[in-house]
């Protein structure tokens, strides 16, 4: 298996967002961290063979990164078209061996029916911190529970008790976590200096 950060290099070349939308939270997921989600991914059996979906996929970032590791097949899914043009570049860019079909559509209703034992949810979803909407997270980790057998999922510092209440409550079980810092560059008016440190948490949940 290829090195962490040698697909932490694959992904560098990924284009952030071109006009991005604060109320959506959209912010390209560093390549350092999608390598980071996407090898311990690989390393668990979740990647190789199986149906990967990204909820909210933005600029392709995660989506991209599964598809260097031989996965059956790639789905990016964003409510915003714009993203998903710049995502389709950025296939081309990183020249990934697996395709990806980006499609348009709501992570939050639920769109897609995969087979659950052989998908995997990977996602960076928003926060809802900036818009008052605590754990507007919930909706996508709903959507995770109905159609994966496994999700790795991005949440802001202090999130451990939502998730793991939420994941029991929903017959799932968290099995790996990991807390991880970066740098968010300044691109909102809110933003109060050129960079944001921020502080995240991933978590792998099981749902089988
Ligand atoms: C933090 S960004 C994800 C970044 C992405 N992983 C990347 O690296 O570019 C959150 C993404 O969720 C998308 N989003 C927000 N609400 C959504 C919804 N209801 N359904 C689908 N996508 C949504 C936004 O457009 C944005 O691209």
């Amino acid at each position: 298996m290829p090195t962490k950060s040698a697909l932490a290099q694959q992904l560098a070349v990924v284009a952030g967002f071109d006009n991005p939308r604060a109320s959506l939270e959209q912010y390209r997921t560093p390549p350092d961290l999608a390598a980071h989600l996407v090898h311990t991914a690989d390393l668990q059996g979740d990647i190789q063979g199986q149906t990967v979906i990204d909820l909210g996929c933005g600029t392709g970032m995660l989506a991209l990164g599964a598809a260097l590791r031989s996965p059956a097949r790639v789905v990016g899914l964003d409510i915003d078209p714009a993203p998903l043009s710049t995502a389709r570049e950025n296939e081309r860019k990183v020249g990934s061996t697996t395709p990806v079909s980006w499609v348009r559509a709501d992570a939050t209703t639920a769109p897609l029916c995969p087979p659950a034992e052989e998908t995997t949810v990977v996602m960076n979803p928003p926060f809802g911190a900036q818009s008052d909407n605590e754990h507007a997270d919930r909706r996508f980790l709903e959507t995770a529970a109905s159609i994966a057998g496994v999700s790795y999922s991005i949440h802001n510092e202090g999130s451990q008790s939502f998730v793991e209440s939420f994941t029991d409550d929903n017959g799932g079980e968290v099995t790996h976590a990991f807390e991880t810092e970066f740098d968010l560059p300044r691109q909102f008016d809110f933003h109060e200096s050129d960079r944001q440190a921020i502080t995240a948490e991933v978590y792998r949940i099981d749902w089988s």
